[in-house]
């Protein structure tokens, strides 16, 4: 399998970064790694890279998602799709931690590493560590070859494309549309029922043109950003699907602001972080229409009511209430794929928050693009 992007040939042309090429890069991006995937006539998904029959994908009873970083936090919106689709116990843990607790590995575990360069040293010893203790480790990878890649026993490319900038974006859109045809597929020869395999299959082709419209509306996105650039801290919350959301868009907050941005569940304000809510510290609030939405809007009036300034990434028609705030609408699309439209705004508020304080946004500070020594 190959990627139809030349790495040698790419620039970043007339765009002043590479993430914000990348960002825009993602309505396509997510066009490959759907493409020639999703079967239609039978409400699944087609991966031939697997390299499990029906037999071994009955027998997984559960599945361990491994990666570093922004990809440990897809990761747990992988595991949240396969618990959803398939009803196999599913969870995600930071690769650079994993090995160093001695780990049981299971016969009947579907270990997945993901990463987008392969060469994450902490993910890639995960996979050695699996592998020497006999686990079967299949890749979620962006890199065609890569060490990781290479090291798995199957997996899903991942189709991105070339990714420069250190904030990753379009490989994590991908990863998260890739967890999400794995789910389809584990589910679906195991209880998912055919409706419910083509209802996400119709969602899933309509992901790339709903990213597309939040992205025409980048500019209404960057004043918002300017209002969040001031605060030297600010709080990113969610709740179940966009718990993981918000710890995203904390993560590519720091990594190109350098402001102080922490992920927090919602329904964990209470029990000690409502104590630094205030004017001078914001929060971005993810409020998708769901089974949570009454619990989310109440926890907004607690933070109103400190009088902290409230961001919320929602869906339109929702009712907010008489709260005060900046709303972001994204697209309405299928529950379990609301994550993959809700971290776009996030990408877009971190982005133009790090371009109004000038910041080099491709090569921040401390960090490197991939971390392949311990
Ligand atoms: C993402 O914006 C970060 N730069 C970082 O957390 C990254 O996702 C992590 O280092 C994992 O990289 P990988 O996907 O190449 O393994």
């Amino acid at each position: 399998e190959t990627v139809d992007v030349d790495p040698a040939a790419y620039e970043a042309g007339e765009h002043e970064s590479f993430m914000h090429k990348e960002m825009l890069e993602q309505p396509a991006a997510a066009e490959r790694v759907l493409g020639g995937r999703l079967d239609e006539r039978f409400g699944t998904a087609h991966l031939g890279g697997l390299n499990m029959d029906a037999r071994e994908t009955r027998a997984i009873r559960r599945v361990k998602i491994l990666g570093c970083g922004s990809a440990y936090y897809v990761g747990q919106m992988g595991a949240a799709l396969v618990e959803e689709l398939a009803r196999i116990p599913a969870d995600a843990e930071a690769a650079s931690e994993f090995r160093y607790r001695d780990p049981v590995i299971e016969p009947d575990t579907l270990y997945v590493a993901v990463s987008q360069s392969g060469e994450t040293i902490d993910t890639l010893l995960a996979v050695q560590e699996i592998r020497r203790k006999g686990g079967r480790v299949i890749g979620l990878v962006n890199v065609v070859g890569s060490a990781i890649a290479r090291e798995c026993e199957g997996g899903i490319y991942l189709h991105a494309g070339p990714e420069v900038a250190v904030a990753s974006t379009k490989a994590l859109t991908n990863m998260f549309l890739g967890f999400a045809l794995l789910a389809l597929q584990l589910g679906r020869v195991r209880d998912l029922s055919i409706a419910d395999g083509r209802r996400l299959i119709n969602g899933l082709s309509r992901i790339p043109e709903q990213i597309q419209e939040i992205l025409d509306r980048e500019d209404e996105i960057a004043a918002v950003a300017g209002q969040l650039a001031a605060a030297d801290s600010l709080f990113f919350v969610g709740r179940v699907r966009g718990f993981p959301v918000a710890r995203e868009g904390a993560q590519k907050f720091k990594e190109i602001s350098y402001r102080h941005a922490e992920a927090y569940q919602t329904s964990e304000l209470k029990h000690g972080p409502l104590a630094l809510v205030s004017e001078q510290v914001p929060t971005v609030a993810i409020v998708p229409d769901d089974e949570l939405t009454d619990r989310n809007v109440g926890a907004l009036h607690e933070i109103a009511a400190r009088r902290g300034p409230l961001v919320v990434v929602t869906h339109e028609g929702v009712d907010l209430g008489e709260v005060e705030c900046t709303r972001i609408d994204v697209p309405r699309n299928e529950r379990e794929l609301d994550p993959v439209l809700l971290v776009v705004p996030l990408q877009l508020l971190a982005f133009h928050a790090a371009l109004q304080l000038g910041h080099d946004i491709d090569k921040p500070r401390n960090l490197a693009k991939s971390v392949t020594v311990e």
